[in-house]
């Protein structure tokens, strides 16, 4: 099966958004990867429900919101509210994982937990029975641009198997450093979610790099 291209639109044109994301979408990207930051669990800033808003009535698009925040449980509401398909949380930003989770289903929303490249499978291990995806960061959060991790593939194998050991379902989402060298090695991992910021919209063309990564997952 196809893998499911989630361009990240950190690295578009905010002047000329919804162009960006008419024609990722109609590339054949399924996902919308919307990444908020709030200048304290990651440096930089970025986003927030109030964009989820009004990019919501603009596509059709799945909304793959990534929240970096501390506190995250203080956004899942207005995120909710605001249109997002999904709400994936770090387990490095709160000491309630369990918690915001629940939190996210109540409102309707798919849940996924998060982990950062120093992270072990291991801290996920209690909560990957109630999630619908899993985002294993192939870069340290914060940035678009930097370079894959490869030591990150490891952890997508042994996502991958205990999926298959323990009957789960959930997706596996990788983010940063994904391009047509990277993905496919994320791909053989059993990876299915392909999120890709600079690669598909720094240089020219996005609607030709969505196309070329869905071919490197058939
Ligand atoms: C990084 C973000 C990513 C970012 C990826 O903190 O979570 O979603 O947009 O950018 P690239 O694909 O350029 O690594
Ligand atoms: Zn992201």
């Amino acid at each position: 099966m196809a893998g499911i291209i989630a361009p990240s639109i950190l690295s578009a044109d905010v002047t000329k958004l919804g162009e960006d994301v008419a024609l990722v979408e109609k590339a054949g990207a399924k996902y919308l990867h919307v990444d908020l930051m709030d200048g304290s669990f990651v440096p930089s800033m970025a986003y927030g429900p109030a964009w989820v808003k009004q990019l919501r009535p603009q596509t059709d698009l799945f909304l793959d919101v990534h929240l970096m925040a501390v506190h995250p449980e203080n956004h899942v509401e207005a995120l909710a509210e605001a249109g997002a398909d999904l709400i994936g949380v770090h387990v490095e930003a709160t000491p309630h994982i369990h918690r915001v989770l629940q939190m996210i289903k109540a409102a309707g929303v798919k849940a996924e937990v998060v982990i950062n490249p120093g992270t072990p499978v291991s801290a996920i291990i209690p909560v990957l029975g109630m999630v619908d995806q899993v985002l294993v960061m192939t870069v340290n959060p914060g940035f678009g641009g930097q370079a894959f991790l490869p030591e990150m593939v490891e952890k997508i194998k042994e996502l991958s198997t205990y999926k298959q050991d323990n009957g789960l379902d959930y997706d596996i989402e990788v983010d940063g450093g994904i391009n047509d060298k990277t993905i496919a090695l994320t791909a053989a991992a059993g990876a299915n979610v392909f999120v890709a910021g600079s690669y598909v919209y720094d240089k020219k063309d996005p609607a030709a790099k969505v196309a070329k990564l869905l071919d490197l997952t058939k």
